[in-house]
């Protein structure tokens, strides 16, 4: 397919998976894995960029990831607090604006203030959107969306009446954002791990064996080449 007449997805929301498998293939440990994995992260968030994509979706950290040793959580938190403050030049390099979806409250004070500042020191940059979710799990998100939702009825600030698919959307941690047109999950896993349940009713899946240490630009653009051949026929139509 020519370069112009492809569809550069405006939304591409990526499972990052394989990052213990690389280490193990390597003879390293996991937690090298999970460094390699975050060099990849920052290499594609500039990548994503200049592609021109609107927003940039990953899946850092699943509420279910906490169940993990201590030992490998312990390895993760270290990385995000080590990236996160490197995310911030690339975002500002890039013109790329950092939210984050998922609940934080769950992450030591250190880490919280982390991604609030690179939330805050992204805001006015009007590129990409890049969307790290973190202690982020699809139905805790419909669980704490629903918990408000109900407390604003209760109080008045909601009428009950009212509430249909887009007011329920405005409670989610995705607010604002539009669902991702494509999910791309390496390393070869054929299933969802609670990820943007709602937001992904009607995303085309892409799943590449690759893993996530060795994902590159290439691989972005196999992706939204598969995308493209794809007849998107949905929402009824035939
Ligand atoms: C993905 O890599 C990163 C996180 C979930 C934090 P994994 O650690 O799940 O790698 P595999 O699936 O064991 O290879
Ligand atoms: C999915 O990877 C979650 C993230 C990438 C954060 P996992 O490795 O945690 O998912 P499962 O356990 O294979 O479903
Ligand atoms: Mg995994």
């Amino acid at each position: 397919m020519d370069s112009e007449s492809r569809q550069i997805p405006a939304h591409i929301a990526v499972i990052l998976d394989g990052n213990g498998r690389w280490a193990k293939r390597k003879g390293v440990p996991r937690a090298m894995g999970h460094k390699a994995g975050c060099e990849t992260l920052e290499k594609m968030v500039e990548e994503a960029a200049r592609m021109g994509l609107s927003y940039f979706t990953v899946y850092g950290f699943s509420t279910e990831n906490w169940k993990r040793s201590e030992e490998e959580v312990g390895a993760l938190m270290n990385l995000f607090r080590y990236y996160m403050v490197r995310i911030i030049k690339i975002a500002n390099d890039n013109n790329v604006r950092v939210l984050m979806i998922g609940d934080k409250s769950r992450f030591a004070p250190d880490i919280i203030e982390g991604i609030d500042r690179m939330v805050e020191s992204t805001r006015q940059n009007t590129g990409m959107t890049f969307v790290v979710a973190v202690n982020y799990g699809g139905r805790d998100e419909i669980v704490r969306a629903a918990k408000k939702l109900v407390r604003d009825c209760a109080e008045g600030r909601m009428d009950p009446s009212r509430i249909d698919e887009g007011i329920f959307s405005s409670y989610l941690d995705t607010a604002g954002i539009p669902d991702p047109d494509l999910m791309i999950r390496t390393g070869g896993e054929l299933r969802l791990s609670n990820y943007l349940l709602w937001q992904m009713a009607y995303t085309e899946f892409y799943v590449t064996d690759c893993l996530w240490p060795d994902f590159n630009r290439q691989e972005l653009e196999k992706a939204i080449e598969a995308y493209n051949l794809r007849e998107r026929r949905f929402g009824g139509r035939k």
